[in-house]
C-alpha cells in the first residue's frame, strides 16, 4: 500500500481505493462518479448496496454542484463545515455521483471532512469521494490507521496515516428536504444543542420509516465479536468491562475516567476492539450520560448492543 498524498490522489484518479484519514473515523475512499470504484467499496465492506455512501467535498462551493442546498442547509455548512456533519438534500442531476454511490435514492449526503489530510487529497481530487467508514459491513468503525488497514486495507492501493482520529465517532447525518422538518438520521460528532442553535426545529428519525431511508440505521451495526451488555454497573465473570467516570475498582478499560463525554466518544470503538482482542464471553460497558456527544455514544452502544431496529 503506497503511502504519499500524491500515491493516493493518483490511485483515486486510477478509480482505486484510497484509506483516508478523518476527524471522525477512517473512510474507505473512491470516486464517487465511477460505477465500478463505488462496486468495489461495497465489495470491500462486504456492505449492502441499498445503504448509500457520502459523497465527500472540500467545501460548500463544492457541495452546490452535487446537491439542492436550502436555506438551513446553508447555514449548517457555513456554521459547522469542515467538520463532523453530514447533510442529506435532493441530488441535482449533473452531479458526479453514480447512482450506485446513493444506492438510487433521489438524495445525496454530502460531507466536508475537517481533516487537513483528508482535505489536501480532496482538494487534489477536485470531485466527490464516496467514502464509508473503513471497517467491514457491521463492525466498530476504525479510528486508527492500523485498525483500518487491518479492516478493509487489502483493498486499498493507498493509504495514509492521520494519526487517532480526534472525535472518534461518525459525523452528524441530518436530512434536509422540501417541505419536511429538517431530520436527525444518525447523531454524531456535531450535537444535537448545536444543531438547534441553527436550526430551531429537528426532529427525530423515526426508526422505521427511516430505516427504509437511511438503511445504516438498520441494528447489528458497530459491533465486536463478542456480545455487547450496557448500562452495566457491575461486570458478571469472564466479562470485558470498559468503565466510564471514576469507579471505585478502576477497570483497566475507560471511556474517560475524569467522565467526560467527548472523550469517551475518541475513546469507543478503539476500546470496544480491545476488549474484542481478549476474547471475552462478552464485553459489558458502564453507562454514559446522554449529555452533548454523550447521545451519539449511546446511540452507537445501542446498535453494538443490538438494541435497536
Ligand atoms: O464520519 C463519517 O460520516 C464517516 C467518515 C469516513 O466521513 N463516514 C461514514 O460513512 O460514517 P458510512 O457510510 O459508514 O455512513 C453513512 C451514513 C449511513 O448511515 C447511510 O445510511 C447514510 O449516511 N446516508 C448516506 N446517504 C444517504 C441518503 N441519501 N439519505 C439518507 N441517509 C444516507
Ligand atoms: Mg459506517
Amino acid at each position: 500500500m503506497r503511502r504519499t498524498v500524491a500515491a493516493a490522489v493518483d490511485a483515486l484518479r486510477r478509480g482505486e481505493l484510497v484509506i483516508l484519514p478523518t476527524e471522525t473515523v477512517y473512510g474507505l475512499a473512491g470516486d464517487a462518479g465511477r460505477l465500478e470504484t463505488v462496486a468495489a467499496i461495497f465489495a470491500a465492506k462486504g456492505r449492502p448496496s441499498f445503504n448509500p455512501l457520502i459523497a465527500h467535498v472540500a467545501d460548500l462551493e463544492a457541495a452546490r454542484r452535487i446537491g439542492v442546498l436550502d436555506a438551513r442547509a446553508e447555514a449548517l455548512a457555513l456554521r459547522f463545515w469542515p467538520g463532523p456533519l453530514t447533510l442529506v438534500a435532493p441530488v441535482l442531476e449533473e452531479a458526479p455521483v453514480c447512482d450506485l454511490a446513493r444506492a438510487g435514492l433521489g438524495t445525496v449526503a454530502l460531507r466536508a471532512p475537517a481533516h487537513p489530510l483528508a482535505q489536501e487529497v480532496l482538494r487534489a481530487f477536485a470531485a466527490p469521494l464516496a467514502a464509508p467508514s473503513a471497517n467491514r459491513s457491521g463492525r466498530p468503525s476504525p479510528t486508527r490507521f492500523e485498525d483500518a488497514a487491518g479492516e478493509t486495507g487489502s483493498s486499498a492501493a493507498a493509504g495514509l496515516d492521520g494519526g487517532p482520529c480526534r472525535i472518534g465517532l461518525e459525523s452528524t447525518v441530518v436530512s434536509l428536504l422540501p417541505g419536511e422538518p429538517a431530520r436527525l438520521l444518525r447523531p454524531g460528532g456535531v450535537v444535537r444543542s448545536e444543531l438547534l442553535e441553527v436550526l430551531g426545529v429537528l426532529i427525530d428519525a423515526d426508526d422505521v420509516e427511516d430505516a427504509r431511508r437511511s438503511p445504516g440505521r438498520l441494528a447489528a451495526h458497530y459491533a465486536p465479536e463478542a456480545p455487547v451488555r450496557i448500562n452495566v454497573l457491575a461486570p458478571a465473570e469472564g466479562e470485558a468491562f470498559i468503565g466510564f467516570g471514576a469507579l471505585e475498582e478502576d477497570p483497566d478499560l475507560n471511556l474517560s475516567r475524569r467522565g467526560d463525554v467527548a472523550e469517551a466518544a475518541a475513546n469507543l470503538f478503539t476500546l470496544l476492539r480491545r476488549a474484542d482482542a481478549s476474547r471475552p464471553r462478552a464485553i459489558s460497558v458502564a453507562p454514559v450520560p446522554r449529555t452533548g456527544l454523550g447521545e451519539a455514544v449511546n446511540d452507537r452502544l445501542e446498535r453494538a448492543a443490538g438494541r435497536v431496529g
